[in-house]
């Protein structure tokens, strides 16, 4: 297994059979954290990139099955953040350091191109130091465009899994992975920071469908990627599976960080709601990115896309120091910065 993980710090890559055996193995774990950190610290030392979440809505047209905000869930509150709220939650990130604010909501008609554009330029302008992310779902290529041309630029989709099958198996039949995968390289073509990504654990997922997971993203190569564990909501088709393991969503983070060195990876919330210590454990595992949330208060309760989900009574500066905290208890620290992605052009890093 060593010479599994070796080979792939070295050359950046290994085949499907050596990937296999590798996802598969259990008893070299440590010894593969310790070489996706070393190669996150050779990129980014110690430190912690934020990025100021702002969830701007939670309607949702669709109905994916493994999502708590899906339209179908008449159990969920649902709300939306006016042009002001979301001035006034970046106005208080930008006071705490944050240098990043993506903008997430589900796929909410209410939400116009021309809104999005208009709320995008103010952000842009009042913060001209500010990268702005945006994560809206799936859009036509003259949307992805505007927003761009409006000063967006980053764009989070995750394609939730490379498999054509398992993708079908995870959202109703008006969702369409070609469609999705389009959506993705059209945010490459038009100059984004792209981030894609996937579940960890979802019901169905096979080591075969992590494994072309990893092989779309080696195609798609994205800036940033987002991985997370499945983790199931009570209001959804899928209440009964069982979660995403923090084992195997670590050594997952690990490899993304042997494959791609300098890519954008967030140990994110789920990860910090299936383990006290999991973001924690995620950066040792060679993430670099943590996400707090700059959303007001009274409506985070409300983004619940899994159960249980964490820092939802929290404001926004607690959360800041509390990650501070957590960052700096395992020899990190979080930086005031855009932290914009590293682009390399060489193959061998080493
Ligand atoms: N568990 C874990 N992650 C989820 N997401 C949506 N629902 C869940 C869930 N039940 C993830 C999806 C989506 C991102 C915003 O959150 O991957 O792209
Ligand atoms: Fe939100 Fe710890 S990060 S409370």
């Amino acid at each position: 297994m060593k010479k599994i993980i070796d080979k792939l710090f070295c050359t950046r890559d290994a085949d499907d059979v050596e990937l296999k055996e590798l996802i598969e193995s259990s008893g070299y774990d440590n010894y593969l954290y310790e070489q996706a950190e070393s190669i996150r610290k050779k990129y980014y030392g110690t430190d912690v990139y934020i990025r100021g979440l702002i969830e701007i809505s939670n309607y949702c047209k669709n109905n994916c099955y493994y999502c708590g905000i899906r339209a179908s869930n008449i159990n969920a509150d649902r709300y939306r953040l006016s042009k002001d709220d979301i001035l006034s939650c970046c106005k208080s990130g930008y006071q705490l350091g944050f240098r990043t604010f993506v903008m997430q909501g589900g796929e909410d008609n209410y939400f116009t191109d021309e809104i999005i554009c208009d709320i995008v330029s103010s952000i842009k302008s009042m913060y001209p130091d500010c990268a702005v992310t945006l994560s809206l779902g799936e859009k036509s290529y003259e949307s992805y465009l505007a927003y761009y041309n409006a000063g967006a630029d980053r764009y989070l989709l995750r394609h939730e899994t490379a498999n054509d099958d398992h993708y079908r198996k995870l959202h109703p039949e008006n969702l369409h992975p070609e469609n999705r995968k389009k959506c993705l390289f059209d945010l490459n073509r038009i100059g984004y920071q792209t981030g894609s990504g996937f579940m960890v654990g979802s019901p169905f997922q096979t080591t075969e469908n992590l494994i072309e997971d990893i092989r779309f993203l080696q195609e798609l190569q994205p800036a940033m990627i987002g991985i997370g564990p499945f983790i199931s909501h009570k209001d959804t088709p899928f209440k009964q599976y069982t979660n995403g393991s923090l084992e195997l969503c670590l050594k997952m983070l690990s490899i993304l960080r042997l494959i791609f060195p300098t890519v954008l990876l967030p140990a994110t919330t789920a990860l910090g709601t299936i383990s006290d210590n999991g973001r924690e454990l995620g950066i040792k595992a060679g993430a670099n990115v943590v996400m707090p949330n700059l959303s007001p208060v009274k409506y985070r309760k409300l983004y619940e896309i899994y159960d249980n989900k964490i820092c939802t009574g929290e404001e926004a500066a607690e959360c800041k120091f509390c990650l501070q905290k957590r960052m700096s208890s395992i020899g990190y620290n979080i930086v005031v910065s855009r932290g914009d992605f590293i682009k390399t052009t060489t193959t061998n890093f080493n």
